[in-house]
């Protein structure tokens, strides 16, 4: 129509288009298409996950507004940082723990290669910032890692990465982030960061690493963040003061201590839970002025709690519950302003909530239960309990001539006959477990040095063992069969044995409550051994220790033994009980706090059971136990008032003390029974103990001297003789009502035979019992008639 006007404008358009093409070419297309084609192949080698949905041979890489999970950045035509955060997930910490996830519900396919993915990621060579997050990423991390030599920030957390840590990465000299939380890496922290010249951020949460601290740590001097959590580190940390920019501690469930680290004083969060620090809390930590995050719960700190804690100026979270610290704490003890988070729970203060603790209305969250304090809204021990317990503190000996490194566990297979077929069957297992899996991923045990194969092997394997041995098997008593823990499960069990679950100690043990991984409750006793054993040396007592069952005592459900890895002797040996839940006899009769006090035919069945128990100690196993040195306070029920004795005369703990007690058997604490003088019924010193347990039982009260025993004992014989009215007097009130007269002096007088002076006076445990029936059927047979109410006394 009208060309010739249009003519130039269009000649001027032409000439123009290369100049616009020009114009808009470096915002669109500036990315070199080689780093496209890398992009588009990083993502066909992760499986086209979801998060990379929008990338296509036409995405504009450089221009794709960044996302949480998706970013690329670009400068001038290279890409400069990636960030990919995928749905993966990392395995569950205690799947992982047993080995017994099925990894390929988390990982990329089986034919990923991280070596051609980072081969992939070299064609990116000015990456700077390289996060792959959660992508199920597996293998060892290659050493052309090295190659990706502008690298400034690394953050691989949340995949499947396992083996070491190559040590290629020290020629990454940017470095200056390395984040490998999350991860399987094993091994030990490497010495070589310290190459690093610029390293700023070094984060290993919740590998498993192993081993101690490199002593390269503290030239690290950059260094502004360090994370260990979650590992399996151990021994002492080295004296890191020289870290003057170290701003974050984070060393939380390890096995490191016991001596507190010694650190600079710019620190501003400071983690040192669930390790094994034992030590007290230095004053420096006063000197930390920056000092905001504070934890170290449940640990063994012990020694006076310093008060200058509260008032530090940047205080603002302060945990310290879960330790063994000691020190009175009064009303007038100042706190920072800032505090937000105060756990002093379950330690060994007395005294007064300071008022600066006490509930305000901006929220701030104070736990102080657990301990002996008069404030009494949260739950306090009673004062006695932590004078005790800080004097057992105070002289707890410190083993100082083994270290905690030092020691292996290893456990010893399955007694007798059955034992070389059931380690056929591990090792069989154990192949066939190999050959199935599709990459055996390595992973190291802290204390493990011999003894390799049996102490790796899952506790399941050691119970599946009672398909062979039928001996193992009791189940008429309702006892999984008896068997090997590992320290590792009893750890678990007991968070690193944790003061939390200390439940009380003897000379030469004591005793944790635990729960195992299928929920059960054990309690497990730990016996530190004086003298130098070889393993061999146990294994007859813990074939007796595994016969010992009965409904009538707790019984042993398994063991585990530890060792030094010098010279490979016994150090420890735990024994795991039933738990019995229901507190102690004592505590069911005397002490009147929650719940009635027991019935008398309640009392009866329950001595009655403890008589059976003493009788199966003495004649259901070969050789008999005596000197059982029973006390009411080893007397526990369970939730069906059952009675069953905690505490006997274990073969191992009598091999243990004769050491150092001579002669002298644990039961003969008593002066009274000279076993030198004239022969000894063996069964007397049991009995006699049973007779004081009666005298509790009848008169409702505890008895804790010897000299009380023999009053009492007097004025029951005065009652067993005189009538009705004296027996009632002397009896607890609480049954008197109840109880028929003839079953009480029946008792009354079995109790008093029981506590004669001499041995031969005392009745054979036998005799005990029938007379106990006895009393037990005359009540029984008087209660039906009178009301008719059926007292559950089956027993
Ligand atoms: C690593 O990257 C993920 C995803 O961006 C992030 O959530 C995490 O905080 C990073 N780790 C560290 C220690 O910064
Ligand atoms: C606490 O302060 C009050 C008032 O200043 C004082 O009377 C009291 O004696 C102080 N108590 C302690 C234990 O120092």
């Amino acid at each position: 129509m009208v060309k010739g006007e249009n003519l130039p404008f269009l000649l001027l358009w032409v000439a123009l288009i290369p100049v616009i093409i020009l114009i808009f070419l470096p915002c669109t297309l500036q990315l070199q298409s080689s780093q496209a084609q890398a992009l588009l192949r990083v993502q066909r080698l992760l499986g086209f996950p979801a998060v990379l949905s929008s990338w296509n041979n036409w995405t504009d890489f450089c221009n794709t507004p960044p996302a949480s999970s998706l970013s690329v950045v670009c400068y001038e035509e290279s890409i400069t940082q990636l960030h990919i955060v995928g749905s993966k997930g990392s395995p569950p910490v205690k799947l992982k723990r047993t080995q017994n996830f099925t990894a390929s519900d988390y990982e990329l396919l089986p034919t990923f290669s991280i070596d051609s993915f980072l081969t992939t990621l070299t064609g990116l060579p000015n990456l700077k910032v390289l996060s792959l997050v959660s992508l199920g990423l597996w293998g060892q991390l290659p050493p052309k890692i090295a190659r990706l030599y502008s690298l400034e920030i690394l953050n691989v957390s949340s995949n499947f990465f396992y083996g070491r840590i190559p040590q290629e990465i020290s020629l990454l000299r940017n470095l200056q982030t390395l984040i490998l939380d999350d991860n399987l890496f094993t091994g030990s922290v490497p010495d070589w960061f310290s190459a690093l010249p610029v390293l700023t951020v070094l984060s290993l949460r919740n590998n498993s690493f192993s081993g101690s601290l490199p002593s390269s740590l503290k030239t690290m001097e950059s260094l502004r963040v360090l994370v260990l959590s979650t590992n399996q580190l151990y021994g002492e940390v080295p004296d890191i003061s020289s870290l003057t920019n170290l701003q974050i501690l984070d060393l939380e469930n390890n096995n490191l201590g016991p001596q507190f680290p010694i650190l600079g004083n710019k620190i501003v969060k400071l983690v040192l839970r669930k390790n094994r620090f034992s030590s007290n809390i230095p004053s420096e930590i006063a000197s930390c002025f920056q000092l905001k995050k504070l934890d170290l719960s449940f640990n063994r700190f012990l020694g006076p709690l310093s008060l200058s804690l509260f008032s530090l100026p940047a205080i603002e979270y302060l945990d310290l519950g879960g330790n063994k610290l000691t020190g009175m704490l009064s009303e007038n003890i100042s706190c920072n302003n800032g505090l937000q988070f105060v756990d002093i729970s379950s330690n060994l203060l007395t005294g007064t909530l300071p008022h600066c603790l006490e509930p305000n209305s901006r929220g701030k969250v104070v736990r102080y239960a657990g301990n002996c304090l008069v404030n009494d809204t949260q739950y306090q021990h009673p004062y006695l309990f932590c004078k005790n317990e800080a004097l057992a503190v105070g002289v707890l000996p410190r083993n100082g001539k083994k270290k905690e490194s030092e020691k292996v566990i290893f456990l010893i297979g399955i007694l007798g006959v059955t034992g070389g077929m059931v380690v056929l069957g591990l090792f069989i297992w154990v192949f066939i477990r190999r050959s199935r899996s599709r990459k055996p991923i390595k992973r190291s045990s802290r204390r493990l040095v011999i003894g390799n194969a049996l102490a790796r092997l899952p506790s399941k394997v050691l119970a599946d063992a009672r398909y062979i041995s039928q001996t193992m098997s009791l189940s008429a008593l309702g006892l999984p069969p008896y068997r090997n823990f590992s320290l590792e499960e009893l750890e678990e069990a007991t968070d690193n044995f944790h003061t939390s679950t200390f439940m009380g100690e003897g000379s030469h043990d004591q005793m944790y409550k635990g729960i195992l991984s299928d929920g059960s409750v054990v309690a497990i006793r730990c016996l530190k051994l004086k003298q130098k054993y070889s393993p061999q040396t146990f294994l007859p007592h813990i074939e007796l220790i595994s016969k010992i069952r009965h409904r009538h005592l707790v019984s042993v459900l398994g063991h585990c033994i530890e060792c030094y890895l010098d010279d490979s002797t016994v150090s420890r040996l735990l024994l795991i009980f039933e738990y019995v839940p229901y507190g102690t006899l004592r505590a069911n009769v005397c002490e009147r706090m929650g719940g009635e006090p027991l019935s008398w035919t309640q009392r009866l069945a329950a001595a009655i059971g403890v008589a059976r128990g003493i009788e199966f100690l003495h004649t259901g196993v070969v050789p008999g136990l005596f000197d059982n040195d029973l006390k009411i306070t080893n007397i526990l029920l369970d939730q069906n008032h059952v009675a069953k004795i905690s505490s006997y005369n274990l073969p191992v703990l009598a091999n243990n003390m004769k050491s150092e007690l001579g002669a002298q058997g644990p039961g003969s604490g008593r002066k009274e029974f000279d076993i030198s003088k004239r022969e000894k019924r063996r069964d007397a010193a049991d009995v006699y103990n049973f007779g004081i347990i009666l005298l509790e039982v009848i008169m409702g009260r505890a008895i804790e001297a010897q000299s009380e025993v023999d009053t009492l004992r007097d004025q029951l014989q005065q009652c067993v003789i005189e009538n009705q009215e004296c027996r009632r007097s002397v009896a607890d009130p609480w049954i008197t009502d109840e109880c028929v007269d003839e079953s009480l002096r029946t008792a009354m007088a079995i109790a008093v035979r029981c506590l004669c002076k001499e041995h031969e006076d005392r009745p054979s445990i036998e005799d005990v019992l029938w007379n106990l029936q006895f009393a037990a059927q005359v009540q029984d047979a008087s209660s039906q008639g009178s009301d008719g109410s059926p007292n559950n006394t089956s027993d």
